[in-house]
């Protein structure tokens, strides 16, 4: 039979590749070192002369609220939360939050920045999570400027970037003070 004859076949069809969505789980000991390589290549060396370190320097992170973004098992992002207390009242400081180049704009960046933030505040204790950051990143899932100068950082931070999230609204402009540590109950 000539190839012209040949009944049609039909096509395979096209494999599908899996949607990359990204999901998040606690952190564990064992990724510390993945986290680690990540805030390495997101921030480069210059992470550990930003203020924001200086103040994990001081009040270390809560690894209870240390969440990992995966996609399709793979880890590709993390974010750290540090309890601090600013004019007495007890909250967190986000950050650093990074997602590894490859596996960008899939939305674990702001899944984690929201779920951690779900997570810490379902807890009770703290009013609020403190941010230095982008407002355009940030203002769209809930973050709010702080009254420019209010909150006080041992060391330079853009005002401008300090953004606040809290359930009570007035929050973001009256909160003023130093950073100290969580005051406890
Ligand atoms: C910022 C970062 C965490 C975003 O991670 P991500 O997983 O790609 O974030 P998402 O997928 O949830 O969101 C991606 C969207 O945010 C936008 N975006 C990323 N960084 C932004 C920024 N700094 N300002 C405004 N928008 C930003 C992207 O362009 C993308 O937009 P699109 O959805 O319209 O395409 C990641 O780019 C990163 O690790 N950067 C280096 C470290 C860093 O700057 N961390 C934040 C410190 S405040």
């Amino acid at each position: 039979m000539s190839l012209h004859t040949q009944p049609p076949v039909a096509a395979e069809p096209a494999a599908v590749p899996p949607l990359r969505v990204p999901t998040v789980r606690p952190g564990t000991p064992e990724d510390d070192a993945f986290v680690e390589e990540l805030q390495a290549i997101a921030f480069g060396p210059g992470r550990f002369a930003r203020t924001a370190f200086r103040v994990r320097e001081r009040f270390p992170i809560d690894p209870a609220l240390t969440l990992i973004a995966e996609v399709e098992g793979v880890p590709c992002g993390s974010v750290w939360m540090t309890p601090i207390s600013i004019g007495g009242v007890n909250g967190w400081m986000l950050g650093p939050l990074a997602t590894h180049p490859n596996f960008r704009k899939l939305g674990a960046g702001k899944l984690l920045a929201r779920e951690v933030t779900k997570r810490a505040l379902a807890r009770g204790d703290g009013k609020f999570v403190m941010l230095v950051g982008d407002r355009d990143y940030y203002c769209p899932l809930g973050w709010e400027p702080t009254t420019l100068g209010n909150i006080e950082f041992p060391g330079p931070v853009d005002p401008s970037r300090v953004l606040l999230f809290a359930e009570n609204k007035s929050l973001a402009a009256s909160l003023q003070g130093p950073i100290e540590a969580w005051q406890a109950a």
